[in-house]
C-alpha cells in the first residue's frame, strides 16, 4: 500500500460477521459529542453574557460565573472533545487496521464510564467542589473513576492496533496514540493529591512546583487533548471527505515527531513574570517559537492534500469546516508563539487577548475539524452516506464561521484595549485609567462576543436537528449486521 492512502476498509463481500467493525461505542460516543457541544457551548453563552451583565448570577452560588465557568471549560474540552475524540478514534483505528475493536465490552465501559465522568462534573463544580487547578478541577474520587477509564480506552485503541492485520500503522492512530498516551501521563503527575475528605484535597505539590506542575500539564492539554487528537482526525477526514491522498506521508511523520517532542517543554509560557526561575521562563519561550515550525508542517499538509481538488470546495461544505479548521490552527499556532515571547506576554497577559487567542483555538479549529468529522462519520453510523440536510450544513457552516470571527474579534480587540489602558501612566507616574474604567470600555465587546457565541451556539443547534434527523430516517438500515456499507468508509 502507498502509506500516503487511507487504508481502505474491507467491502461487504471481504467480511464475515465476526470481522464486521464494532461501532456501538462510535455511534454513542459520537450522539454525545453533539449532546454536551450544546450544552456547553450553552453555558459558555450564560457565562458571556454574565460578564456583560453581572446581574445574571441572580445571587444564587450554583449559578454564580465562577462555578459555571469551570463547567463551561470541563464541558466543552472534556464532554464535547473527549466524546468526539474517542468516537473518531475508535471508527479510523478499526477501518485503518482493518479489524474488530479490541474488547468491545471495554469500550462500552469507556462510554459509560466517560458519561458518568461528566455528570459528575455537572453536578460537582456548580456546587462549589473543585481542586482550583484549571482544566483539573474535579476532585479526587472523580480523577480516580478518569483514571480507571482512560486505562480502559488505551486497553481498548492499542489492543485494537495490536491485532491489525495491515503491517503499517496509519499516522492518525500515531497522533491518536500518542494524546491517550500523554493524557494519561499528565492525569497521574498532575492530580497527584492529598485527600482531606470525601469532596476535598490539597495538592501534593507546593507554592512555584504547584505552579510548574499545573502548566505543564495545562500547556500539554492543550498540546494533546485539543491538539494532537483532533490532528489524528485532520489525517483522517480530510483525505477521505476530499477523496485525495495526504499530501506528504515524510511530512506527516516529521509533523509528528516535532510537534509530540517541542510540546513538553513550553508550558512556562502560561507563568512569565511570576516566581518561575527566570531560565524556565525563557526555555518556554524558546520552545514556543519552535513549535511554529511541527504546527504550520502539519496544517500545510493538511491543507495541500487538496492539492487538485480545490473545486470540491465551492459545494462540499464538510469539506470547507476541515479546510477553515485549519486556517484557524494555522492562525492561533501563530498568535501562541508571538504570545510566548516574553515582551508580548507583558501586553497580553490577565486580558481578553489570551481568551480571544483560545476560542480561535477552541472554536475555529477544534470545534470546525469536530464538527466536519462528524457529518462525516455520523450518517455512516446510521446506514446512510450522507446527512439528512446538506444545506442545513452550509447553514450551520456560515452560522459558525460569522459566530468565530464576532467572537475573536471582540476579543483581540478588548484585550489589546485592556493591555494598553493598564499600561498607561502619566508624566507624574501615575496611573491614567482606573481599573473601572477598562472594564466600562470593555463591555460593548463582551456584548458582541455574547452575539458571536450564541451565533455559534445556534449553529450547533441546527447540527443537533440534522444529526437527529439523520439518524431516525436511517434507523430501519440498523437492525441487521453491517450496521453501515463500510467500502467508503
Ligand atoms: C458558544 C460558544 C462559546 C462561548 C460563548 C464561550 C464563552 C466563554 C467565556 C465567556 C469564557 C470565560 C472567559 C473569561 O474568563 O474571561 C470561556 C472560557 C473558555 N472557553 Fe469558551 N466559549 C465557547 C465555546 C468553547 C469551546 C467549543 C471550547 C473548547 C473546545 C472552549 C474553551 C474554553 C476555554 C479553554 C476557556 C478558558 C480560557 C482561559 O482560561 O483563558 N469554549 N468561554
Ligand atoms: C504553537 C502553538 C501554541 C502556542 C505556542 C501557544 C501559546 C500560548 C500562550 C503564550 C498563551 C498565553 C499564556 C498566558 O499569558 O497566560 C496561551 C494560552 C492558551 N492557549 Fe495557546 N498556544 C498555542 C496553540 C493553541 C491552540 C491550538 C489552542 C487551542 C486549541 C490553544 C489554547 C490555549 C488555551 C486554552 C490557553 C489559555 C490557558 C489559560 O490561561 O487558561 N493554544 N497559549
Amino acid at each position: 500500500m502507498n502509506t500516503n492512502e487511507v487504508p481502505m476498509a474491507f467491502t461487504n463481500t471481504q467480511m464475515a460477521p465476526s470481522e464486521v467493525y464494532s461501532d456501538t461505542a462510535v455511534r454513542q460516543f459520537a450522539i454525545m459529542s453533539v449532546v454536551w457541544g450544546v450544552v456547553g457551548m450553552l453555558v459558555g453563552v450564560i457565562i458571556a453574557s454574565q460578564l456583560a451583565w453581572p446581574d445574571l448570577n441572580m445571587g444564587i452560588p450554583w449559578l454564580s460565573y465562577g462555578r459555571l465557568r469551570p463547567l463551561h471549560t470541563n464541558a466543552v474540552i472534556f464532554a464535547f472533545g473527549g466524546c468526539a475524540l474517542m468516537a473518531t478514534s475508535f471508527f479510523v483505528v478499526q477501518r485503518t487496521c482493518q479489524v474488530r475493536l479490541f474488547c468491545p465490552p471495554l469500550a462500552s465501559f469507556v462510554f459509560w464510564g466517560w458519561q458518568a465522568v461528566i455528570v459528575a462534573a455537572a453536578i460537582s463544580l456548580p456546587l462549589g467542589y473543585t481542586t482550583g487547578k484549571e482544566y483539573a478541577e474535579l476532585e479526587w474520587p472523580i480523577d480516580i473513576l478518569i483514571t480507571l477509564v482512560w486505562v480502559s480506552y488505551a486497553i481498548v485503541f492499542f489492543g485494537t492496533i495490536g491485532r491489525r492485520r495491515v503491517k503499517h500503522i496509519y499516522v492518525a492512530n500515531w497522533f491518536y496514540g500518542a494524546f491517550i498516551i500523554a493524557v494519561a501521563l499528565l492525569h497521574v503527575v498532575n492530580s497527584a493529591e492529598v485527600p482531606a475528605g470525601w469532596m476535598k484535597s490539597y495538592s501534593a505539590y507546593a507554592g512555584v512546583q504547584d505552579a510548574m506542575v499545573q502548566w505543564w500539564y495545562g500547556h500539554n492539554a492543550v498540546g494533546f487533548f485539543l491538539t494532537a487528537g483532533f490532528l489524528g482526525m485532520m489525517y483522517y477526514f480530510i483525505p477521505k471527505q476530499a477523496e485525495r491522498p495526504v499530501y506528504s506521508y515524510r511530512l506527516s511523520i516529521v509533523h509528528f515527531w516535532a510537534l509530540i517532542f517541542t510540546y513538553m517543554w513550553a508550558g512556562p509560557h502560561h507563568l512569565h513574570y511570576t516566581a518561575l526561575p527566570d531560565w524556565t521562563q525563557s526555555l518556554g519561550m524558546v520552545f514556543s517559537l519552535i513549535l511554529l515550525a511541527p504546527s504550520w508542517g502539519g496544517m500545510i499538509n493538511g491543507v495541500m492534500t487538496l492539492s487538485g481538488a480545490w473545486h470540491k470546495l465551492r459545494d462540499d461544505p464538510i469539506l470547507r469546516f476541515l479546510i477553515v479548521s485549519l486556517s484557524f490552527y494555522g492562525m492561533s499556532t501563530f498568535e501562541g508563539p508571538m504570545m510566548a515571547i516574553k515582551t508580548v506576554n507583558a501586553l497580553s497577559h490577565y486580558t481578553d487577548w489570551t481568551v480571544g487567542h483560545v476560542h480561535s483555538g477552541a472554536l475555529g479549529w477544534v470545534g470546525f475539524v469536530t464538527m466536519g468529522s462528524l457529518y462525516y462519520l455520523i450518517p455512516r453510523m446510521f446506514g446512510g452516506k450522507t446527512m439528512y440536510s446538506i444545506k442545513a450544513i452550509e447553514l450551520h457552516f456560515w452560522m459558525a464561521t460569522i459566530g468565530v470571527v464576532f467572537y475573536i474579534a471582540a476579543m483581540w480587540i478588548a484585550g489589546v484595549m485592556q493591555g494598553l489602558m493598564w499600561g498607561a501612566v502619566n508624566t507624574d507616574g501615575t496611573l491614567t485609567y482606573t481599573f473601572v474604567e477598562s472594564v466600562k470600555a470593555t463591555f460593548p465587546f463582551y456584548v458582541v462576543r455574547m452575539v458571536g457565541g450564541l451565533l455559534y451556539l445556534s449553529g450547533m443547534l441546527v447540527m443537533a436537528w440534522n444529526v437527529w434527523m439523520t439518524a431516525i430516517s436511517g434507523r430501519s438500515v440498523l437492525v441487521p449486521v453491517p450496521a453501515f456499507q463500510p467500502a467508503h468508509a
